[in-house]
């Protein structure tokens, strides 16, 4: 064999391993993790809640962004998975933060899998999603970003423009703005303006420019929520009312007091409060805390952890959330690819963060809109919050 047909060979062989390997990593991302859910179990105590809580703990299984549509096998083994892991499992309180279906085609498994929990001493309750509301388009996901870039970039550049004429400088709008509406994120002034500031920068136009703006593209459309269509809506009565019918109340800007022998070792005398989803419904946090005593010990189901930007609601001691499937897909040392969050890092798509006093667990959720994940196996968690 001469030196060039070796060296072909080579070649051929070398990217057969890689096909080989993309193929085999390809599979498991889509037919092994996602069906992989993990029971995840962590302590979270409160500072200033004893006598507030049971002595060994308030003990709540989390559900999260089941995301059912209709993919019966897939969804029927998670359901079961669920099932075997519930049934060994104590729980005083169930929740669900959210995203419960991905569209109407859900409706039956969602109602299957609550039905099929449970009922905890203290309850079942949920928050509703953006995905609970609206299905989405991924069509032209690429092309409306980079229009969406490409607006930013130029009012980057007039607004550089503007301040080498005025000579000042306009400091970024809406920051530690109370989010009251869905607008509040897509009008100018809002978390998308800031964090794209911080992404796109006006190029020069060059071949070095012209690379450099593909991988400013990169980031930003990493670092920022994809803007996507409405494609169609989804019946929030329908799902609301198949939900209180077994037994799981959903909380859209309003809080409830749990209170179950105060003073007893074992006794609970808290509030649970739902918000709103950030993205496509109203969220109400002041209107939601007026009705909460201020020195109650107060725990908050907010669907998206974009919350978090609405200073209000640092006055929780505890805030449960999903919406981001841990970033779905997750690199080793990269991080997460994607959060379709304003507010986290990707180092942040899932699990236990603060903010001030307030501490925050973010589920990666049980299921997915697009099968597929990677690093970020789906979960259901069991807390057990305590008193400090
Ligand atoms: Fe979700």
């Amino acid at each position: 064999m001469n030196k060039n047909k070796r060296m072909t060979n080579g070649i051929i062989g070398g990217l057969g391993i890689v096909a080989g390997v993309g193929m085999a990593t390809a599979a498991y991302a889509m037919f092994r993790e996602p069906l992989d859910v993990a029971l995840e179990r962590r302590t979270i105590r409160i500072p200033h809640a004893q006598g507030k809580l049971p002595q060994h703990g308030l003990r709540i299984l989390h559900l999260s962004d089941t995301h059912f549509q209709g993919l019966e096998w897939r969804e029927r083994a998670k359901i079961n998975q669920i099932r075997k892991m519930a049934a060994s499992l104590e729980y005083d309180l169930l929740i669900h933060t959210g995203d419960f279906w991905h569209n109407e085609q859900g409706y039956e498994n969602t109602i299957a899998l609550i039905n099929m929990l449970p009922a905890p001493r203290l309850g079942a309750y949920g928050v509703l999603g953006n995905h609970d509301y609206v299905c989405y388009s991924h069509g032209d996901v690429l092309t409306r970003n980079w229009d969406r870039y490409q607006k930013r970039q130029n009012q980057n550049g007039q607004s550089e423009e503007s301040q080498a004429v005025n000579g000042t400088h306009q400091s970024g709008s809406g920051q530690g703005g109370t989010i009251s509406s869905a607008q509040s994120i897509s009008q100018s002034g809002s978390p998308v303006d800031e964090i794209s500031d911080r992404y796109v920068r006006k190029n020069s136009q060059t071949v070095t420019g012209f690379a450099q703006e593909a991988v400013q593209f990169m980031r930003y459309i990493m670092n920022v929520p994809f803007e996507l269509e409405h494609e169609c809506y989804n019946s929030i009565e329908r799902l609301t009312a198949g939900l209180e019918q077994c037994n799981m109340q959903v909380l859209t800007n309003r809080a409830i007091h749990l209170c179950d022998h105060p003073d007893h070792p074992d006794g609970v005398d808290i509030y649970l409060a739902g918000i709103d989803d950030v993205f496509e419904g109203k969220p109400d946090v002041r209107g939601t805390l007026a009705e909460i005593p201020a020195d109650a010990t107060k725990i908050l189901l907010s669907h998206n952890p974009d919350i978090l930007d609405d200073p209000t609601s640092r006055a929780f001691d505890l805030i449960l959330s999903g919406h981001t499937h841990g970033g779905q897909i997750v690199l080793p040392w990269f991080g997460a690819a994607h959060t379709q969050s304003f507010h986290l890092d990707r180092h942040e798509a899932a699990g236990y963060l603060k903010r001030d006093d307030t501490q925050v667990y973010i589920s990666r959720g049980v299921g997915e809109g697009i099968p597929l994940r990677f690093g970020a196996k789906p979960q259901i968690t069991l807390l057990t919050v305590k008193a400090e």
